[in-house]
């Protein structure tokens, strides 16, 4: 049995703040219970767009970041890719005076129109719609069961900024942008997390990424990956095993596969 008091919520985490490129800012911070970053993505645009909002206990410091690059009355869009805590449990940022909360079409049905005090008023995607910004364009991409079934992902067109959510994640407390090959600590994280059910949709997901040719991919978690290394994350998950085998977050359950 786990007691509530004995799990820590990450209010105490340092957030860092760096432009990644052309007005995309990474707001990332360090857990070490889960020895990742959380990272949050803002958008600077005519309508600037926050993609995740960190988990609730990280918000005031998320908040004082988004600050320091736009008023919150600016911010319009929060956006979140599948529905899991770290994703948008900082939905203060909805009381903000324009924010509108931005999900997939499946997170929608499933998640925003059927619990107590979750806020009904928001706009969803479904596959190759476009959302735009001012200067930016954002095409919405549904990932089914990578990771979960209402995940999707987001590629912005003019910078081709590709928002992976939790594919291309790794461990630790990197730079906010990575040259590197860190794809073989990417694997072990997803067999010691168990986040995928099976190879095959995130493979297929993959290809349909490769074909994208990012400039740069911003993942939830880790450094963001500079698309001239894209190529190495794509042929590790293309290559290697890394779906569910009876692990999750650490611990062993007897589910036979
Ligand atoms: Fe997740
Ligand atoms: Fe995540």
């Amino acid at each position: 049995m786990r007691e509530i008091s004995k799990i820590s919520i990450p209010k105490d985490i340092e957030v860092e703040i760096a432009e990644i490129h052309d007005g995309i800012y990474r707001i990332a911070g360090f857990d070490n219970t889960f020895g990742i970053t959380f990272n949050q993505f803002l958008i600077d645009d005519e309508k600037p767009m926050l993609i995740h909002t960190g988990p609730i206990g990280m918000y005031n410091k998320i908040e004082e970041k988004v600050k320091e690059v736009i008023p919150l009355e600016k911010l319009t869009y929060i956006s979140f890719l599948h529905f899991e805590s770290d994703e948008w449990g900082g939905m203060q940022f909805l009381d903000s005076a324009n924010a509108k909360l931005v999900c997939s079409d499946l997170s929608s049905k499933l998640n925003l129109t059927g619990w107590y005090n979750i806020p009904v008023d928001h706009i969803s995607f479904w596959e190759n719609e476009i959302l735009k910004t001012g200067k930016k364009s954002f095409r919405f991409i549904m990932t089914p069961h990578v990771h979960h079934w209402d995940s999707m992902m987001i590629f912005e067109e003019n910078t081709k900024s590709l928002f992976s959510s939790d594919l291309f994640i790794q461990p630790g407390n990197n730079k906010p942008v990575t040259t590197e090959n860190l794809s073989e600590s990417m694997l072990t994280l997803y067999r010691g997390a168990g986040i995928f059910a099976n190879e095959a949709p995130v493979r297929k997901t993959t290809e349909r990424l490769q074909n994208l040719s990012p400039k740069m991919v911003f993942p939830m978690h880790g450094s963001c990956i500079d698309g001239s290394v894209f190529s190495k994350y794509t042929d590790t998950i293309m290559n290697n095993t890394f779906a569910y085998e009876g692990i999750l977050l650490g611990q062993r359950v007897e589910t036979v596969i």
